[in-house]
């Protein structure tokens, strides 16, 4: 069983949308999926009210010291995908759900302010040694290509780093998913041949290679990875050209966001 990880301490990121956007998107992949929900508000369980269906099972799990044993339970279960929606802010079970877990995933929109919460999450993961990726999530759609120019060369090894640490592809904004989360369902549920179900069953395909270590996916977002938005340290001495920096959580640097 693999067991991904959604977290960030920012609310209104995407966490919830995406854990069940993938949970749905894997499940028709034919994984056993069981959704975990540590966050009292309740998105999941929620949602699950409303689809009216069994499956995928949401089940809560507000203390963390219960967390390592239910998912140990659900492997022997036959579970092949847990997928854990945690709350917003660092807490005890957010902190569990990364130690337990095999991924984090850590979603965000493509702003400085958000990029910037993102790193309490990216210590903790650090801390306990577990991959992260981000996930760009609610990217403008007449955006897109500001974005993407506006990308600064990458020094020559940075594009490999990136493409572990940056998921694909990024999560456009799209009614879709809102739509989706009213009606019980995920986005490749209400809409299967829409955009955004093809972007969640891509996004799924590309976690779904990080957890079995698939490099070949890797390998060939490599090449066209482009980062949006550039954290990078202002250079102490300007003639030294600005590295990309993936490291954030280390937070003694002053930053400098292109958009
Ligand atoms: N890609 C997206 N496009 C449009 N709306 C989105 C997208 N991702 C999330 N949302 C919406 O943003 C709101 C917050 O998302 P949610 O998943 O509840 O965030 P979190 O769980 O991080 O607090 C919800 O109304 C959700 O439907
Ligand atoms: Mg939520």
């Amino acid at each position: 069983m693999h067991t991904i990880v959604l977290a960030t301490q920012k609310g209104g990121s995407g966490k919830s949308t995406l854990a069940i956007g993938l949970a749905l998107a894997a499940q028709q992949a034919g994984h056993n999926v069981r959704l975990i929900e540590t966050d009292k508000q309740g998105t999941l369980s929620n949602w699950q009210s409303r689809r009216g269906l069994v499956e995928p099972i949401v089940e809560t799990v507000y203390d963390a010291g219960k967390i390592e044993r239910r998912l140990q339970a659900l492997e022997r279960g036959g579970v092949t995908l847990s997928i854990i929606d945690t709350g917003a802010g660092i807490n005890a079970a957010t902190t569990a759900a990364i130690r337990y877990g095999d991924l984090c995933l850590i979603p965000t929109r493509p702003s400085v302010a958000d990029i910037e919460a993102t790193a309490q999450t990216v210590s903790v993961a650090r801390a306990w040694r577990k991959p992260f990726a981000f996930i760009l999530n609610q990217t403008p759609i007449r955006g897109g290509n500001r974005v993407n120019d506006a990308t600064t060369a990458l020094d020559e090894d940075a594009p490999r780093d990136i493409a572990e640490v940056l998921a694909k592809p990024f999560i456009m904004m799209r009614n879709d998913h809102q739509d989706a989360l009213a009606a019980g369902l995920g986005v490749s549920e209400f809409a299967p041949s829409g955009k955004s179900a093809e972007e969640i069953r891509c996004l799924w395909h590309w976690v779904e290679a990080r957890l079995t270590g698939d490099a070949a996916v890797t390998e060939e977002s490599a090449s066209v990875t482009e980062f949006p938005i550039m954290l990078i340290p202002a250079p102490a001495d300007k003639t030294e050209p600005a590295r990309a920096l993936i490291t954030w959580a280390d937070s003694n640097v002053s930053w400098d966001a292109c958009l």
